[in-house]
């Protein structure tokens, strides 16, 4: 049987669910894969909900907006940018394959380009084959790492930072000082980093305790790095000591610690 990816496209309101909407009257034909959410603004685009699509099952999501300059509400569209940038830092880090978000302009007189980037991006996933999460039995440890990464999302540390990047590194503050892009993408990358790994580790002592010693190896990551995490879990009441054996401390998640 041929594998029909099922992808799902969030479009903005103004230009690019127009731009379908023109490759539709102009009969313009292109794959039926696509089932289309229509938002207001891609600057709506939680990256917590795509995220929460590719956990379900989705092969690929597609994000589409106005080009920059016919954004109906200015910014929204940068904003999108950003998250966008965002979320293919956490997808890198949970293991899925990249290649399955894909982020898009398309103006409302641009139906023939509308059918285009859908044709191509549903090849791109017929080349990946299936997504890993799709089906019965989703692979458990992708499947943690995507929940990691959208706990990491609705983090309120990277919705500040993303929120707050095209104030500090485009405008600067009150008195015009600008944040160098590279400064503000190194304090992002280590956001996202922590972010990420702060709730992988919290899903992993909820499944079981486990010492410091013994996440660093489950993760490949240096134990005084570890330790620092758990210190800073600890100190946001997401992890407490559940159990000493012998003289080390075991770690279990806090139910209501965020
Ligand atoms: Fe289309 Fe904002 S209205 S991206």
């Amino acid at each position: 049987m041929t594998f029909e990816p099922r992808i799902v496209g969030f479009l903005c309101n103004w230009c690019s669910y127009a731009g379908a909407d023109l490759a539709g009257v102009s009969r313009i034909q292109y794959p039926t894969n696509i089932r289309i959410i229509r938002l207001m603004c891609s600057g709506r685009v939680d990256p917590v909900i795509v995220l929460d699509t590719l956990i379900n099952g989705a092969d690929g999501v597609l994000v589409m907006g106005c080009h920059f300059g016919d954004c109906h509400y200015t910014v929204g569209n940068f904003y999108a940018e950003r998250k966008f940038r965002m979320l293919k830092k956490l997808i890198a880090l949970t293991g899925l394959e990249d290649g399955r978000l894909r982020l898009e302009w398309v103006s409302a007189s641009e139906g023939a380009r509308f059918a285009d980037i859908v044709r191509e991006f549903t090849n791109q996933i017929k080349a990946l084959g299936p997504s890993p999460l799709a089906g019965e039995n989703p692979k458990p440890d992708l499947l943690q790492n995507m929940q990691a990464a959208q706990m990491a999302a609705a983090s309120f540390r990277l919705r500040v930072l993303v929120g707050r990047e095209k104030g500090l590194v485009d405008e600067g503050n009150v008195y015009g000082e600008k944040l160098p892009q590279e400064e503000f993408d190194r304090v992002m990358d280590d956001a996202v980093t922590a972010e990420y790994l702060r709730n992988k580790i919290y899903l992993m002592v909820k499944k079981e305790p486990l010492s410091v010693k013994e996440l660093s190896k489950r993760l490949g990551l240096d134990s005084q790095k570890a330790l620092r995490h758990i210190v800073a879990m600890k100190r946001h009441g997401m992890v407490a000591v559940g159990q000493v054996e012998g003289a080390t401390p075991l770690y279990v998640a806090l139910e209501m610690g965020r």
